[in-house]
């Protein structure tokens, strides 16, 4: 099954990715966790490393991406691929990343998305495998087309007009895409009044909330001390949320 989280800046898709993943992984299952952000930052939201890292890591090579029409995927085995390429994180959680631009006037960043389509498309074969995806705030990831092969794309808001109106545009792209469900979860809830503005947003614009998931000094802590959620506050509101989540979409 394979889950990707999209949303305005700073919404805490990172967040609530990563805690998904540990908390899945936590419960017996084979987890993949893409860092498809140009900006990388998974892996300290996972616990596995520090800030920086997996932009200084190689990312999975563009020259391992097959070149056939059929369907994106690798000229080598997957195993191999991850076995090379992925980071392990806490509770068996494996990270690969999309990779980050090394240089100024680089250009785009067309190999490194085709990287998170090949990672997606072969992931598909492994319905068992949760594979969580951390993508960037643009909706470069949804005009590209990198997360069709999603079956869950999960639009993080937080409680304020322009979040919104972010999640409704990327409601729209991704609509024009084969994903199974395309849901909102509401983040950074302090109170029934956000939770009520959220949810109104999604019955004007025929949405789907899955989960509502509170504001917590706890993230905050966490993020101050380069620590993941999970490990900083296993017993936080917001962890409890998640895992309500995971319940809910089947990933658990
Ligand atoms: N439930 C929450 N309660 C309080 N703060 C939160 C919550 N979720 C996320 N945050 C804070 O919001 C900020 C952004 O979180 P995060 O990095 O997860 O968002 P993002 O959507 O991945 O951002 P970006 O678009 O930059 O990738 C961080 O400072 C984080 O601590
Ligand atoms: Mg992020």
């Amino acid at each position: 099954m394979r889950v990707a989280f999209a949303g305005k800046g700073g919404a805490g898709k990172t967040t609530i990715a990563a805690t998904a993943a540990r908390l899945s992984a936590r419960g017996g299952r084979p987890v993949v966790a893409i860092d498809a952000d140009s900006n990388p930052n998974l892996v300290v939201a996972l616990g596995a490393g520090e800030i920086g890292e997996t932009a200084a890591r190689p990312s999975v090579p563009y020259s391992l991406v097959s070149r056939r029409l059929d369907r994106p995927g690798f000229v080598r085995a997957l195993d191999d691929v991850l076995l090379e390429h992925a980071t392990a994180a806490p509770d068996g959680v494996q990270l690969v990343a999309m990779g980050a631009p090394r240089h100024a006037e680089e250009g785009c960043l067309c190999s490194a998305h085709a990287v998170v389509s090949a990672l997606l498309a072969e992931l598909g074969d492994r319905p068992g495998t949760l594979t969580v995806v951390d993508m960037e705030a643009s909706p470069e990831h949804l005009s590209r087309g990198t997360a069709r092969h999603a079956d869950v794309l999960l639009l993080v808001a937080e409680p304020y007009y322009r979040a919104l109106e972010a999640v409704g545009r990327l409601a729209g792209l991704a609509r024009e895409l084969p994903i199974g469900r395309v849901a909102v979860v509401a983040n950074k809830v302090r109170s029934v009044e956000d939770d009520e503005a959220i949810a109104a947003y999604c019955e004007r614009h025929d949405l789907d909330r899955v989960a509502s998931v509170p504001w917590s000094d706890d993230v905050l802590a966490a993020d101050r001390a380069a620590r993941s959620l999970i490990d900083a506050a296993p017993d936080s509101d917001v962890v409890r949320s998640v895992a309500d989540l995971i319940t809910r979409i089947g990933a658990a």
